[in-house]
């Protein structure tokens, strides 16, 4: 090879490492919420057994799972990486702060995981942690860092009255509890299609009606337009930062990854190869978009549903709350898919 040729492919190595660097500043220039998952041994960032918070739902190791491949993936973006997790930076960020989950119990299973990725990083520090209603609240005293959970989950009010139990779609008392928290993290949507006994109210109430049922994908997107008017009115964004934490998927049925003989999860050891799940996504992922499009404060959208999709095998199945006679393809193991999300929250926070 000629003299010019090895300058000229030197040249291209040093542009193509700089723009490699320059692509790994996660969100700037790349959509951290497309890619795969690729096999990574220095994963889970973090073991089960040294995190004293998992609730049973989560801890699949714990409860007898024996696989433990689920562990090791890590999220790959196309065309850049995300930071590793740093606890102690994390920490240090914060410091005076205070972080709040508000929602179902997705929100609990990311709470959980950024707490696990948060002690797991200072063991043995110090903490309190206390209930107040539905506010649950871990403090590293340490570091003056709140770490929060409010269980709202439908974000908008249900209310006891003479009827009954009444879902109110354009009612958001319940927001007086974010006020003065510097970050917030909302979600809602696995409890707008339970049905009977599951449903926890008797009717739903909007501009004064009462009904017995309605369209839940409406009565979805009428609440979120609820909460969607709290935030603007509410939110200074100077001071605070708010995520709205995206649609966590579930696997119950098979045929949405190509594998009609699978009737759940269960035995599920392995992610979805490549970035399309065959399934598509739910379609409350187009909701929560249309809401989010036309709010005048900022809110950052969590997009985890693509990513979260890919891993069947990520749910506790017959690992969780209810053991062999429960199934549950709804949540996520910790440790395990929700510590992405945090990594993706941490590389949005950082
Ligand atoms: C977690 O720690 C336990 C006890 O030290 C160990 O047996 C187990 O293999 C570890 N799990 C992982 C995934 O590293
Ligand atoms: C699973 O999905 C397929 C394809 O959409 C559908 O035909 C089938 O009825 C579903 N099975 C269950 C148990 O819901
Ligand atoms: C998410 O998945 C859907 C369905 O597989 C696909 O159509 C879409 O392009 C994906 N979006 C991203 C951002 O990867």
């Amino acid at each position: 090879m000629s003299m010019y040729w090895i300058q000229y492919f030197a040249a291209l190595v040093i542009i193509s490492s700089s723009f490699v660097f320059h692509q790994s500043n996660a969100g700037k220039n790349c959509d951290v919420f497309q890619g795969s998952w690729v096999q990574d041994s220095s994963y889970p960032l973090y073991n089960s057994t040294s995190c004293p918070f998992i609730q049973k739902e989560f801890n699949c190791q714990k409860n007898g799972r024996s696989d433990n491949l689920y562990l090791k993936y890590r999220w790959q973006p196309h065309g850049c990486s995300l930071p590793r997790f740093d606890g102690v930076e994390l920490l240090r960020r914060l410091k005076g702060k205070s972080i709040m989950f508000v929602g179902d119990s997705l929100s609990r299973n990311q709470w959980e995981s950024l707490l696990c990725l948060l002690y797991t990083a200072v063991p043995g520090t110090k903490y309190t942690q206390a209930t107040s209603g539905d506010v649950s609240t871990f403090t590293f005293t340490d570091y003056g860092v709140k770490l929060m959970l409010d269980r709202s989950v439908y974000l908008v009010d249900v209310v006891k009255e003479a009827k009954g139990r009444i879902l109110k779609l354009d009612s958001i008392e319940g927001g007086k509890l974010w006020k003065g928290i510097d970050t917030l993290i909302f979600n809602t949507w696995h409890w707008w299609n339970r049905r009977g006994p599951k449903q926890p109210w008797d009717y739903i109430e909007v501009g004064g009606k009462y009904y017995k049922d309605m369209d839940r994908m409406v009565a979805f997107e009428e609440a979120l337009n609820t909460w969607a008017k709290w935030v603007d009115t509410n939110i200074d964004p100077a001071k605070t930062k708010v995520f709205f934490q995206g649609i966590s998927p579930s696997h119950y049925n098979g045929s949405s990854w190509n594998e009609p003989s699978a009737k759940s999860c269960v035995g599920q050891r392995y992610p979805v190869p490549g970035s399309t799940y065959p399934g598509g996504l739910p379609p409350a992922v187009s909701v929560v978009k249309k809401v989010l499009g036309t709010m005048k404060k900022p809110v950052q959208l969590l997009d985890i549903t693509n990513l979260s999709l890919l891993r069947k095998d990520g749910h506790p199945s017959i690992y969780g709350l209810g053991g062999r006679t429960g199934m549950d393809c709804s949540h996520w193991c910790l440790a395990g898919v929700p510590d992405t999300w945090n990594q993706i929250l941490y590389s949005l926070i950082i």
